[in-house]
């Protein structure tokens, strides 16, 4: 009887445990950060949920570490918030994922109180109606792998600075009104080396050479104002997978040019480009391919999958001939 009932305690205890650990109360300091940060975008019905009468990592939109309570992120995301992004998010010392996302009413530049948040590994500013320049000081978060800055109305030039970032796997910058050159510290990524997407803005200038000395897998520049040539992410030892250089004003001879096994995906339409299509085009096996809106000539190189795309990936250019165009004459 006694034993039963000791048995009986220790298996409840035992099953109440796991619960106790995860429901480790919020930091307190957290917790007065984050009471802030409502009442600085107006106690906004989306975060009705931060009350006093709740643990704070109960709470909608933040996530705590389970041993230290600390908040650890901050994704507040398709919300009806207005106003600029609170200093005081660069008050929550432990967080690692920022996301602000789909506010269309998040108005003004990205504070620099965000650069005291060295332990973050994900920032998402993204969909919203943020203006002024894509701060330097970013750099100091030294642990991003993921930077995400689209889709807003961000001006000036991209901050060389961004290249000292090591972690940094995904660079979004695509979607705001850029302006300036690619910066040539971009050739110089010491770690990682990022996938760029950089479309939909209006830089300018040609792309600099020392990209060519790194292996990119992801590079989309397009829809921008870059001239030139952009041949130095191709070569035979290179990795490149996805390439969109389109609607750019990109000129340069493509002949010579040599596309590497790992290519799958190449589209510059409307662009000025010349030459004619390499035959080692035909080793490649693409899931797109779009050459069409340029200046080239001769036989469109018959075999691989070129002739699994139709014509609009190879009309309007100079003097492109064969299948699947007219043939040659
Ligand atoms: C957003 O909030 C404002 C003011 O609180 C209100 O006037 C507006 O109707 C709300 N919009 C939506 C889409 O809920
Ligand atoms: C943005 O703010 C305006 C003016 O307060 C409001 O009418 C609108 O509903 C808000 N939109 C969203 C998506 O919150
Ligand atoms: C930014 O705000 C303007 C009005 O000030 C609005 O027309 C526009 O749709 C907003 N941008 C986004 C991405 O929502
Ligand atoms: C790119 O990767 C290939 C294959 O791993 C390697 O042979 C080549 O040296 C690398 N090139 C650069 C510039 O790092
Ligand atoms: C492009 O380069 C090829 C090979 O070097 C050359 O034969 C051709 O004339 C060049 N085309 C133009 C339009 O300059
Ligand atoms: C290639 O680009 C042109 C111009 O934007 C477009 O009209 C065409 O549909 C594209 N082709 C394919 C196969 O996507
Ligand atoms: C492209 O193909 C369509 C359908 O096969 C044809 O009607 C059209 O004339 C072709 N256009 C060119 C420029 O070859």
């Amino acid at each position: 009887m006694m034993k039963s009932v000791f048995f009986t305690i220790t298996f409840v205890l035992f099953l109440s445990l796991p619960t106790l650990s995860l429901s480790q109360t919020c930091n307190k300091d957290d917790e007065k950060v984050l009471f802030k940060i409502k009442k600085a975008f107006g106690n906004p019905y989306h975060l009705a949920s931060w009350q006093k009468t709740d643990d704070c990592c109960q709470w909608y939109c933040v996530e705590c570490d389970a041993n230290s309570g600390r908040i650890i992120a901050l994704t507040i995301f398709s919300g009806n918030i207005s106003g600029q992004i609170p200093v005081e998010v660069g008050d929550l010392p432990y967080l690692q994922t920022l996301v602000l996302r789909k506010l269309t009413n998040l108005t003004g530049e990205i504070p620099s109180a965000i650069a005291k948040l060295t332990h973050l590994t994900s920032l998402r500013l993204s969909w919203t109606n943020l203006s002024g320049p894509v701060p330097s000081f970013l750099s100091k978060l030294t642990n991003l792998d993921f930077l995400d800055l689209s889709f807003n109305d961000l001006t000036g030039s991209i901050p060389p600075e961004l290249a000292t970032l090591t972690k940094l796997n995904d660079l979004h910058l695509d979607r705001n009104k850029l302006t300036g050159p690619i910066p040539e510290s971009f050739g110089k990524f010491t770690g990682n080396v990022p996938n760029l997407y950089l479309s939909h803005n209006q830089l300018t200038g040609s792309v600099p050479k020392s990209l060519g000395y790194l292996n990119f897998t992801t590079i989309d520049f397009s829809r921008n104002k870059l001239t030139g040539d952009f041949s130095m992410f191709f070569g035979t030892h290179k990795t490149i997978q996805y390439a969109d250089f389109s609607r750019n004003k990109f000129a340069f001879n493509l002949s010579e040019v040599v596309f590497p096994a790992s290519l799958t995906w190449l589209d510059f339409n409307h662009n000025k480009i010349y030459g004619s299509l390499p035959a080692t085009l035909t080793e490649l096996n693409f899931q797109n391919l779009n050459v069409s809106y340029n200046r080239m000539c001769g036989q469109i190189p018959q075999g691989g999958n070129l002739q699994t795309f139709d014509n609009m990936s190879y009309f309007h250019n100079r003097c492109l001939c064969g299948s699947p165009l007219p043939a040659c004459t």
